[in-house]
């Protein structure tokens, strides 16, 4: 049995999964994890951004011809012990076959990293499900503040009840930028970790660091995720 742990990450759109998912990932390599990120938001990816990368090999390249050389697949970050598989905007004309052919990336994967997190798009495809059997855990990430519909323990809800369905073992939910009134914010995590029974992970302010992490491309654990801390420390805790 490897050690592995692969960890997924969504939420609605813009809502903060990817820069979740490179700075829980620079955590997780600056305390020694060898992490490998993988961008599997087949429609808008971002993550290349995020990282600064300029490569044309991608996750496209790997569904296209899955014995790709892996060195070219997989770019070595800035960061000691943190690699990315990025996406590109190849999107397939079956929307459905590429999310077919993750779990045998995953599988070739597995065997040479601590961790492995997998950026969704938002709303989680139905086609993804075989890959979400592969999770050991899922983060759902919200920002009260931006998400689509006013509901936002609605969302939630919806969200975790599919999640259940889906059957993954371990979630939870983060709350990024929550601008929100001090007696809303608390009711929501009253729903959250009372009514929903799932454990809150973290609560990430605003940053402008953050956002200036974004634009300029480099993603560094000193930054401003220190609210990941916790997180960080319960995957390797727990999974790890
Ligand atoms: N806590 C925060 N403080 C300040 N800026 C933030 C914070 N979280 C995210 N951002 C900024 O918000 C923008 C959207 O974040 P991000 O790209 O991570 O969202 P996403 O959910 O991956 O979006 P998409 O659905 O488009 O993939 C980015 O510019 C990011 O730098
Ligand atoms: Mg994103």
């Amino acid at each position: 049995m490897s050690k592995v742990t692969i960890g997924g990450v969504t939420g609605p759109g813009g809502a903060g999964k990817t820069s979740l998912t490179v700075n829980l990932g620079a955590l997780l390599a600056h305390d020694g994890v060898r992490t490998l990120l993988i961008d599997a938001d087949l429609y808008f990816p971002d993550m290349a951004f995020h990282l600064g990368i300029k490569s044309p090999y991608t996750i496209s390249t790997y569904l296209k011809n899955p014995r790709v050389d892996l060195e070219w697949l997989i770019h070595r970050y800035r960061l000691h012990g943190l690699y990315a598989v990025i996406g590109d905007t190849e999107a397939s004309p079956d929307p459905d076959a590429p999310y077919s052919k993750i779990p045998g990336l995953l599988e070739m994967l597995r065997h040479f990293y601590g961790a492995i997190l997998v950026d969704f798009p938002p709303g989680l495809p139905v086609a993804a499900h075989k890959v979400v059997d592969m999770l050991d855990f899922q983060i759902l990430v919200i920002d009260p503040s931006n998400v689509p519909l006013v509901d936002t323990e609605g969302h939630v809800e919806a969200t975790i009840r599919k999640f259940r369905e889906m059957g993954c073992p371990n979630f939870g939910v983060v709350i990024n930028r929550p601008f929100l009134p001090q007696d809303r914010l608390e009711d929501l995590i009253s729903f959250i970790e009372d009514t929903l029974e799932v454990p809150l992970y973290g609560i990430i302010p605003f940053d402008p660091a953050i956002f200036e992490e974004t634009s300029s491309g480099i993603v560094s654990p000193e930054v401003a995720f220190e609210p990941l801390r916790g997180l960080a420390g319960l995957i390797e805790d727990r999974f790890l």
